[in-house]
């Protein structure tokens, strides 16, 4: 069933309008003193003729049929859908940041530079790198960034026939992609038992054509590699470089830093880890750190400070690997970012770690009575189950996803890691009370008993959403996303 919710085009009768504005009575620049004639319209555009208030309960009615984290719990696990303080919003609007432009001379954008030169050296403090990079605009963008700078790295160091970067069979799908796009061949490396790197795979496949290895950490699981000092120093040894995956740094801050466990480059997800909206794939924002040695191939332009305290963009580093992002587009991310930081504070940022470990924790013990739990060890921030003992009584965990929209949740990430059967990937983050946690495990509970009470409820789910369950491979094969009078 799809929602019979008009279009904003349906609603238009001939003649509304909002509130009209008058006609400045001073003379100003007419659109041909801007615009060549050749680029403006003959004939009106063809908008909808609504009133103010038709237009405001359109668009509030219809951001009330999708979820989102201001509506309830968003566990999508690997996603980290944190709640977004809005007086972030607030700062990121200031007519002072929202107003730039990017072409402005750095003498008139003193407090914005200010403010992205504080923001490399907070995040290079939680992460121990000697330098940071703003322009990767989201975690994938900064993989692709990591993965050039190693690239510009051995081709210094007489390392041209490094082709290979190792990845752990956990990995996120954005890791071979950067990889093969930064030219590349992603190398996997197995997991063992415990969901953790094969330390002897590793010394297997670590040799003279090794590139790196880019690791997540604590990996897809949630669970931490504790072996990473002896991951580090076999990749090392095969002069190779470790890249963290850094999307799951919000397991870290405060607690641990990258560069301390033998990392030469991270990534953060600021969208994830400081709570900022969710990019994927832009307008978010994937800084990069890296090693002291690193450092000259950052992309351009570096914000500096100058000897008499000016901030400047810097484009003159002639062993930089170029610019990855053009101008700063992102910029209203970084300023949420800051904000975050700052008003959480260095003891605040380690409580927000903690509480999202322990979140996750208190979780993972209130579903394992009925779910199948496959790695018992603590986990970080995030954790997997597997709907296997759902499965042998019919029903699928993509079931239990769409039964859990009627309870008014968003789902977990599904069927994701792969090398889990049936898996649930959920992630509470630390922004939720011991309630709202409570009342996700009731559901979850709930509805593994509905698994033998009413198994056609679950099949049937969801029952109260606008739009019931798709084909979506139909919808994917044939989207239908145009609208025609
Ligand atoms: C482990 C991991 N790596 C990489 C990414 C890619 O980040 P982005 O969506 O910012 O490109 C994500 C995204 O959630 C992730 O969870």
């Amino acid at each position: 069933m799809i929602s019979n919710t008009p279009l904003i085009f349906e609603e238009s009768q001939p003649g509304r309008q909002g509130t009209p504005i008058p006609r400045p009575d001073v003379p100003g620049p007419e659109l041909t003193d801007i615009l060549d004639s050749t680029f403006l319209r003959t004939e009106p555009a063809e908008l909808p003729q609504v009133t103010e208030p038709e237009v405001v309960r359109h668009f509030v009615n219809l951001s009330v049929k999708n979820h989102h984290i201001d509506k309830d719990f968003y566990p999508l696990g690997s996603c980290t859908m944190k709640y977004n303080p809005k007086i972030n919003d607030a700062l990121a609007s200031l007519p002072e940041f929202a107003k730039l432009h990017p072409l402005q001379s750095d003498d008139t954008v003193q407090g914005a530079l200010r403010l992205m030169w504080e923001l490399e050296r907070m995040l290079g403090k939680i992460t121990g790198m000697a330098g940071v990079t703003l322009q990767p605009s989201a975690g994938a963008q900064g993989e692709f960034t990591g993965a050039l700078i190693m690239r510009r790295y051995h081709d210094q160091t007489s390392g041209h026939n490094r082709q290979f970067i190792l990845i752990p069979e956990t990995a996120h799908g954005t890791n071979p992609a950067s990889v093969v796009s930064a030219g590349f061949k992603p190398k996997v490396v197995k997991s063992n038992t415990r969901g953790k790197v094969d330390l002897d795979d590793l010394k297997a496949k670590a040799d003279g054509e090794t590139a790196g290895m880019m690791l997540t950490q604590p990996n897809t699981l949630g669970l931490f590699e504790n072996d990473i000092e002896a991951i580090s120093s076999i990749v090392h040894a095969a002069g190779g470089l470790m890249y963290m995956d850094g999307a799951n740094l919000n397991a870290l801050v405060g607690l641990t830093r990258p560069a301390d466990m033998g990392f030469d480059i991270t990534h953060i997800n600021l969208h994830k880890t400081f709570s900022t909206p969710h990019g994927g794939g832009g307008p978010g924002a994937g800084p990069i750190g890296v090693t002291e040695e690193l450092k000259p191939f950052l992309p351009v332009p570096i914000i500096r400070r100058t000897e008499g305290g000016n901030f400047i963009r810097d484009y003159d580093n002639p062993q930089s690997i170029g610019n990855v992002h053009s101008f700063f587009g992102n910029f209203g991310v970084l300023v949420r970012a800051w904000g975050y930081i700052r008003m959480l504070g260095e003891n605040g940022v380690r409580r927000m770690t903690r509480s999202a470990i322990i979140n996750a924790n208190y979780l993972k013990t209130k579903l394992a009575p009925a779910y199948n739990i496959p790695f018992v060890e603590g986990t970080m921030h995030e954790f997997v189950i597997s709907g296997t003992r759902q499965k042998e009584r019919g029903v699928r965990v993509l079931d239990i996803a769409k039964t859990l929209l009627d309870f008014g949740f968003h789902a977990p990430t599904i069927y994701f890691p792969l090398n889990v059967s049936e898996s649930m990937m959920i992630e509470p983050t630390e922004t939720e009370s011991q309630q709202t946690l409570d009342k996700f495990a009731e559901a979850m509970l709930e509805i593994d008993k509905m698994i033998d009470s009413d198994p056609e409820r679950i099949h049937s789910a969801p029952l109260n959403t606008p739009v019931r369950r798709l084909d979506e491979t139909l919808a994917n094969r044939k989207p239908n996303l145009r609208w025609r009078p």
